[in-house]
């Protein structure tokens, strides 16, 4: 994809030109053609008849920890099946050339897997961990009540990912919206936009004066304030897009 390939206005294509400081700011869309499904689609088989937040929360947990733990199993294999796709490749090469950090809100790890390095994950990792600390459990011991327990304590063990009602890991947002108020662009990528803190991100960038291009295929409430938009599927938009970025001393 060239630059004339991109429908943005040219002060904003010299802008890509110039940047030298780059948040890629990631929702689930991004893992989308990894076969990773969004929020916001419809869940499937199984879990269809169950939103992701009545799922994701310290209450469900207590409430019925093994439909919790089921659900989350059921997510670790699909994001253990998923490959990087073309969009995360472009994101950890564009950070060969420029300074890029990753903020991400999924907890796919597939950004890592692609190659990125600098990466603030909003909402942890999915991975078991002990119930209350923080310690990994690499192979809970899944017990004849079908709950599953790390195998030294005997304790329940939860995935490391932020619920509905918890805190964001210590330091990453700050140094969130600290990235995004410092940037010279910000990508805000395959993300509705409706969850926060995270989805604030992008606007404090906005609100210091960076440029935010938004990749998606649909309009979020983001759409009508950001400096640009590409509609499409990050997998096709991003190689084309970072191809442009940081060139200008080329
Ligand atoms: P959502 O599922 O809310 O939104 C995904 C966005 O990606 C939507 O706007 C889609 O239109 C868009 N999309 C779909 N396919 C795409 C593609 N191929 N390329 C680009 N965009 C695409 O996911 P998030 O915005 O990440 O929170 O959701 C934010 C948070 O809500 C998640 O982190 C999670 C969830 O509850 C927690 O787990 C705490």
């Amino acid at each position: 994809m060239t630059s004339a390939d991109l429908p943005l206005p040219a002060a904003l294509l010299d802008l890509l030109a110039r940047a030298r400081r780059v948040v890629a700011f990631s929702g689930a869309g991004m893992s989308a053609e990894s076969g990773v499904p969004t929020f916001r689609d419809a869940q499937t088989g199984l879990w269809a008849r169950y939103s992701p937040e009545e799922l994701a929360t310290p209450e469900a947990f207590a409430a019925d920890p093994k439909l919790v733990q089921d659900w989350y199993a059921w997510r670790m294999e699909l994001t253990a099946r998923a490959r990087p796709n073309a969009g995360h490749v472009a994101l950890a090469e564009l950070a060969t050339r420029v300074e890029v950090v990753v903020v991400t809100q999924n907890v796919d790890g597939l950004h890592a897997a692609a190659g990125s390095t600098d990466i603030i994950e909003l909402h942890g990792r999915l991975r078991w961990v002990r119930t209350g600390d923080r310690t990994p459990v690499e192979a809970p011991m899944l017990g004849d009540d079908g709950l599953r327990r790390c195998p030294e304590s005997g304790r329940l063990v939860r995935p490391d990912v932020v619920w509905f009602g918890e805190p964001l890991p210590q330091g990453a947002l700050e140094r969130a919206f600290r990235e995004a108020r410092a940037c010279d662009l910000l990508l805000a990528i395959g993300t509705s936009g409706l969850v926060h803190p995270a989805a604030s991100v992008p606007v404090a960038a906005l609100e210091a004066g960076r440029s935010v291009i938004e990749i998606n295929p649909d309009r979020t409430p983001l759409s009508d304030h950001v400096t640009g938009r590409l509609a499409g599927q990050s997998a096709q938009i991003l190689p084309g897009l970072c191809a442009q970025i940081g060139t200008s001393c080329l």
